[in-house]
């Protein structure tokens, strides 16, 4: 039988509730609005984004749940500064465009509004600066939104790692593997239709997405694996990232699509995308262990976050959900991750996952938004924070001066100054989030 955490449903008024207003009601944002809506702590009091298509769709859901009608924003690209603006809103969520997040994120936390701010957080070393100065100043938290860090079996490992079960941690692989072909392109009326469109005559996606593989040849999304693996080794709390090296492959995949799919006289056939086929950066650390990211997004190719943990005792695979633990598995073969994977199954998981699988992308989405919520109720610094943010999105910026500059290796800055030494590992083994 489901268990029905005590968050949900059962409206009892709106005294105590988190009033959260959206910006950016797309595909990611309206995914937020509809699991808040399902919450009895929190209410929806204003909502922004440019397309009224979008704003149409949202005002649908809200008023076929009985919640209250709320203001409505996005007369123009900045509109998002009014609803910044009402006394009204305690917290937001930003699911807007990757150029938008930092200028975004920056002008919520002066607005004083605890911000949630989807995935990648920044595009640039300045943007990842302004995110952490701007919480500096004003002492306003930043929640980065990256759900990966909430999948099922990846909590199982966090408590495996915690448990010791791997050992000292040596090596990790992650990466951001996803044939978006589909959602490269479109043909304008579907998000993930067919069509070779993108620009001003895509939608969704498309509409912006794109755009990154032609102008940049870096990890442009990096944080779905990174976040995870961060976690686990304690990055900006007693370990952090040193230097990155990066290498980009040829560029094949997003030509041949639109050639496929478009015809070799469609229009795009003429366009130059810079981005590599695959981009493979590795960090090192200051406790010694390396990372492997990958990002792979313009081939075909099955979904995998590709994700391995590796220590002095074992190792465990995403790809081929499986793990080796030297003592316990039998010789030197791999056994299936299953029952491990039970076993170490995360708290939180156990106490909500029966509910959680409904709410979108396999029940990370419903854990992502109430650590989100519950930090922003107790105005407490989230499990991830703007350190976070900074340290996982600065993969973008340098994996591209890496790759600009012959693969030759390149500092991450310390955005915590000095403070990762002393700063507490957060607990990720509490009750609620
Ligand atoms: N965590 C996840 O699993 C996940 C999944 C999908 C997308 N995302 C992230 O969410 C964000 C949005 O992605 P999406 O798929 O919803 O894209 P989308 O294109 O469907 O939605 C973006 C929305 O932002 C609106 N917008 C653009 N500029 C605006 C402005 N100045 N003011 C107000 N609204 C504006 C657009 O009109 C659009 O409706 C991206 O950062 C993406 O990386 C995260």
């Amino acid at each position: 039988m489901a268990f029905w955490p005590d968050v949900l449903f059962g409206r009892t008024g709106n005294a105590g509730r988190l009033k959260v207003g959206l910006i950016g009601v797309g595909l990611r944002g309206t995914n937020h609005l509809e699991n808040l809506l399902l919450r009895k702590d929190t209410l929806v009091t204003a909502i922004c984004d440019i397309d009224p298509a979008r704003i149409d769709l949202c005002l649908n859901l809200i008023s076929k749940s009985a919640a209250e009608k709320p203001k409505v924003y996005g007369k123009n690209e900045l509109d998002y500064k009014n609803l910044l603006g009402l006394k009204e809103v305690d917290a937001v969520i930003i699911s807007t465009p990757w150029t938008w997040h930092a200028k975004m994120a920056k002008d919520a936390m002066l607005a004083g509004k605890y911000t949630g701010l989807e995935v990648s957080a920044a595009s640039t070393l300045d943007e990842c600066w302004d995110l952490v100065n701007t919480h500096e100043k004003t002492g306003t938290h930043l929640m980065i939104l990256e759900n990966v860090n909430y999948r099922r079996d990846i909590m199982a490992v966090l408590n495996m790692v915690r448990q010791d079960v791997f050992g000292e941690l040596i090596h990790f692989r992650c990466g951001y593997q996803h044939d978006l072909r589909f959602v490269k392109f479109n043909d304008g009326k579907t998000a993930y239709g067919r069509g070779a469109e993108f620009g001003e005559k895509g939608i969704s996606e498309a509409k912006w997405r794109t755009q990154h593989s032609i102008a940049q040849n870096a990890d442009v999304y990096p944080t779905h694996g990174l976040g995870p693996v961060a976690v686990m080794n304690n990055i900006n709390r007693g370990n952090r990232f040193l230097s990155l090296t990066s290498h980009a492959t040829k560029s094949r995949g997003l030509h041949n699509y639109v050639v496929e799919v478009g015809g070799r006289d469609h229009p795009n056939t003429q366009v130059n995308f810079k981005l590599g086929d695959v981009i493979t950066s590795t960090i090192n650390t200051s406790k010694g262990e390396t990372i492997l990211i990958t990002h792979d997004t313009n081939l075909p190719r099955p979904y995998s976050l590709g994700f391995r943990v590796q220590g002095t005792k074992g190792l465990w695979e995403n790809d081929g959900d499986r793990i080796f633990i030297e003592g316990s598995s039998p010789g030197h073969d791999w056994e299936p991750d299953t029952e491990w994977l039970k076993k170490y199954d995360h708290p939180l998981w156990k106490k909500y996952g029966d509910f959680a699988e409904g709410s979108g992308h396999g029940g990370m989405d419903f854990f992502v938004l109430q650590a989100f919520v519950e930090s922003a109720k107790q105005k407490i610094a989230p499990p991830m924070d703007v350190y976070d943010a900074a340290a996982w999105s600065a993969v973008t910026p340098l994996s591209e001066a890496s790759i600009a500059n012959n693969n030759s290796p390149q500092d991450f800055p310390d955005f915590t100054r000095g403070l990762w030494e002393k700063r507490e590992v957060y607990n990720w083994m509490k009750d609620t989030f």
